[in-house]
């Protein structure tokens, strides 16, 4: 069991082992589709955020639920490797570890369904217990694959920056949004939170959220686009690299986790969203949702590279 002193991040959230194959194109309703290649990999959206960030450098602990299962005992296997101190990480007893069924396509586009199992048994005791971490971190991640009383209750005794990834979407209620400081979202995520499609034109971002019940500062993660920032009544975009794509499965956590490692140095929102673009990008190279996730000197590189190209 790895215990770090005082983490930089504390994720509260999922984990599941992700059973990927890989289709020509995603089945219709109704269809039968014959895979190409099948794998078993770690994921789940909270995990995903904990690696991402311990592969960045940052200290980080883990707070969630597995199995009494090999399923478990691999997935936490992942969290150690990457360095995440996962003493929070409980076992259930009684429910089998999450599960993500996913398909991954021709053009890298993917679908997803999970299965929740002991993630969904997560509750706010187990924060509690983990309160000390929790309250000294410079950054709490969450999303939205474990109950929602457990996010409340993270949101409540974070006392760093508190980072909402509202995933899998659902509307949230105004006593959650002003706890975020930072939600990122997806453009279907926004749809659902926000009730509305993600405006054509950026500079239209901060109308659409006007008279809204919104976080503190909003990111949007366009995808191969980049990312449209939301912060202080100003919207920002920052483009994104172009790389050759394999599987997009865990960018969005990797963005995320790679804002917290940045926010947690004290850098500020815009920047650490560039760094966290740089490292979606290139997390998307390979097969997997943690495969592909790079290391600080892999990002640093990329992110060299743009500045260097803005500055001509
Ligand atoms: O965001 C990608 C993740 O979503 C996968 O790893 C899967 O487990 C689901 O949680």
């Amino acid at each position: 069991m790895k215990k770090v002193s005082t983490p930089d991040i504390v994720v509260v959230g999922s984990v599941n082992l992700d059973m990927v194959a890989t289709v020509q194109s995603l089945p219709k309703p109704g269809e039968t589709t014959l895979a190409r290649t099948y794998a078993e990999f770690p994921g789940g959206k909270g995990s995903n955020q904990a690696i991402a960030a311990a592969r960045l450098g940052s200290r980080v602990a883990f707070v969630g639920r597995v199995g009494c299962d090999e399923a478990g005992r691999t997935v936490r296997e992942a969290l150690i490797v990457a360095g995440v101190d996962e003493s929070h990480l409980l076992v259930d007893a009684a429910s089998p570890t999450g599960r993500a069924l996913v398909l991954v396509d021709e053009t890298a586009e993917n679908s997803i369904v999970v299965v929740s199992g002991a993630n969904a048994t997560l509750n706010p005791g187990s924060v509690i217990q983990a309160a000390e971490a929790v309250e000294e971190a410079a950054v709490v991640l969450a999303q939205l694959e474990v109950p929602l009383e457990v996010v409340r209750v993270a949101a409540q005794r974070s006392k760093g920056i508190f980072v909402l990834n509202p995933a899998p979407a659902r509307a949230l209620e105004r006593e959650l949004l002003e706890l975020v400081d930072v939600m990122v979202v997806n453009e279907g995520e926004f749809e659902v939170v926000f009730g509305q499609p993600v405006p054509e034109d950026p500079a239209l971002l901060g109308e659409a959220l006007a008279g809204r019940k919104a976080p503190a500062s909003l990111v949007v993660t366009l995808g191969g686009r980049g990312a449209l920032i939301w912060a202080s009544g100003e919207t920002t975009q920052i483009p994104a690299p172009s790389v050759n794509v394999v599987d997009t499965t865990g960018a969005g956590d990797t963005f995320v986790g790679a804002l917290g490692n940045a926010l947690a140095k004290g850098e500020p929102l815009h920047e650490a969203a560039k760094w966290a673009v740089c490292a979606a990008s290139l997390s998307t190279q390979s097969l997997g949702a943690t495969s592909g996730m790079p290391t600080h000197a892999a990002v640093r590189e990329l992110h060299g590279k743009l500045a260097r190209v803005d500055g001509q």
